[in-house]
């Protein structure tokens, strides 16, 4: 029997993080929604329950709340933010809109010796994102923690192990947070530190059989890390019944369409079933005169649906269509409770007309360094595991504005130098392009006057990208690929280093 921790969504932003830092601790876990059946949490595999952030009030009607049996089961439950909230709230407690609003890097005072804080510091960085707080805590429970504006930063009862902390432990700004998680899993619900990501192998080949039953089935394959993993996993779940289309959109990298082919392609080392597709000028044709982000997003995601539907037409009676949609491009487009971010260009599900029964995405409650061990586990070359991640919509989010084949050619240019002088000098950098800002400037070239676009360059280290740093370039490199970018590429006449965070910024442009 697999021992798995339930975390239960109440529409928090980080949801499915809170589930992939318990993984990360070697205990399996997967984010169920509130309204979840209770009967379901009775199986003895369960061995305790997060309850999640969110962004309402509990004193609120129309919030979302749970009934008081859940704490009845005799399982231990720890509640995050809006979680600890409703711990408090259910339960006889009260919880009251904060004078002060805490939001950020906070400094948490510990009280006493709560299990869950064994081994952490007595005062800590902790991350805080609230504007209510609890303020009488319900009978049973004892004060653990507090913060400058939040008296009951965190409090448990013992008895009925139930723990409540006002701070996010699941982000990265929380110093002691994954500890915080571990006491959770290992020493308050019992939980040995056993699961492997290797078990996702056998779990998602039996959900997908599951799911298309003897049916064929046509992925979507960019050749980026996911949609190869997404295949690799097909082919193993259902071989022969897997379709392969690739979709050359005119919005790839430099060279890409032909170092797909080369790897998926007849000649390459995989036995796919692989439909190339040069839809170019459809896509150009339907971006014309579009600038707005969301528009582009969404022309781009219906364009690929039409192409992949003519293409299913060809290869026929496949019943499903298969995506590598990964968690991070689902929460940013906002789907379930949480805020929308930007739609990302795979999300969203199937219009009516459409002829397939089903989507399949076996990643969909990953993150993408999730999905690179699965890669490997699967025996993908390290070359494609590792490839830095490439958005659907391509170079249509990166260039700002509208879309046109000759804006398009100037940011694949300037991308390949990017590439080429990142390569040679080894820099490390988990993404990095090249972007067309829609800017134009004077400049002056060759004594002459030039009115032309400016270049951004984007480099950022991030391990979930959910959050992310820029990289600090050595300033040398920087003049050089500025200098390189400007002579070599017509059109530019100068150059930007984008140097935001995320959030608040996002790692695209667009
Ligand atoms: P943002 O720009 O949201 O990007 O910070 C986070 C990560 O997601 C990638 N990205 C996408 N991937 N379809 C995708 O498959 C999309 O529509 C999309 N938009 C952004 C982005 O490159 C980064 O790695």
């Amino acid at each position: 029997m697999k021992e798995k921790i339930i975390v239960l969504d109440f529409g928090g932003q980080y949801n499915q993080l809170i589930a992939r830092r318990v993984r990360d601790a070697r205990v399996y876990s997967e984010v169920w929604a509130y309204t979840h059946p209770l009967k379901d949490f009775e199986d003895p595999s369960i061995k305790g329950i997060i309850f999640t952030g969110g962004p309402n009030s509990v004193y609120e009607e129309s919030s979302p709340h749970i009934g008081k049996e859940i704490f009845d089961l005799g399982k231990p439950i720890l509640g995050i933010c809006y979680g600890a909230q409703l711990i408090a709230y259910t339960l006889g407690g009260k919880v009251e809109s904060a004078k002060e609003r805490e939001y950020g890097n906070i400094a948490f005072h510990q009280i006493g010796n709560c299990p869950l804080f064994e081994g952490v510091p007595e005062t800590s960085q902790v991350f805080m994102s609230h504007g209510d707080k609890v303020t009488v805590l319900p009978e049973g429970f004892i004060n653990s923690g507090n913060s400058e504006h939040a008296e009951n930063a965190a409090f448990y009862d013992a008895k009925r192990n139930l723990y409540g902390v006002q701070f996010h432990p699941e982000v990265e700004h929380t110093k002691y947070g994954q500890k915080m998680l571990e006491n959770f899993a290992y020493s308050i619900c019992g939980c040995a530190p056993t699961w492997k990501p290797e078990n996702f192998v056998d779990e998602k080949i039996r959900e997908i059989r599951e799911q298309v039953g003897d049916e064929d089935v046509l992925l979507a394959l960019s050749g980026g890390v996911d949609s190869s993993v997404t295949a690799a996993l097909l082919s193993r779940a259902i071989g022969k019944k897997l379709h392969c289309v690739f979709v050359d959109h005119g919005l790839l990298r430099k060279d890409e369409a032909k170092q797909v082919e080369e790897i998926f392609g007849e000649k390459g080392p995989f036995e796919l079933d692989f439909h190339p597709v040069d839809a170019s000028s459809y896509f150009f044709k339907k971006l014309s005169g579009v600038s707005d982000p969301e528009q582009k997003r969404h022309i781009i995601g219906s364009s690929f649906i039409d192409v992949f539907q003519e293409e299913e037409k060809k290869i026929g009676g496949c019943a499903f269509l298969a995506q590598g949609t990964i968690y991070p491009d689902r929460i940013e487009s906002g789907l379930g409770i949480s805020a929308k971010i930007k739609s990302h260009h795979n999300v969203g599900g199937l219009p009516k007309n459409i002829s397939f029964r089903g989507i399949v995405e076996p990643l969909r409650d990953l993150f993408k360094d999730e999905v690179r061990e699965l890669g490997k586990v699967l025996g993908l070359p390290d070359s494609l595991v590792n490839r830095q991640p490439f958005p659907g919509p391509g170079l249509g989010v990166r260039v700002v504005g509208e879309v046109t084949p000759e804006k398009v050619h100037i940011v694949q240019e300037a991308d390949a130098i990017l590439r080429e002088e990142f390569a040679a000098h080894q820099i490390k950098a988990s993404q990095y392009f090249a972007a067309l800002s829609n800017m134009r400037s004077v400049g002056v070239k060759g004594d002459a006057r030039s009115y032309d676009y400016a270049i951004v360059i984007r480099a950022v280290l991030t391990d979930d990208f959910m959050t992310a740093e820029p990289v600090n370039v050595p300033y040398e490199l920087m003049c050089r690929i500025s200098d390189r970018i400007v002579n070599e590429v017509p059109g530019v006449n100068r150059v930007l280093y984008d140097f935001t965070s995320k959030p608040p910024s996002t790692i695209e442009l667009e």
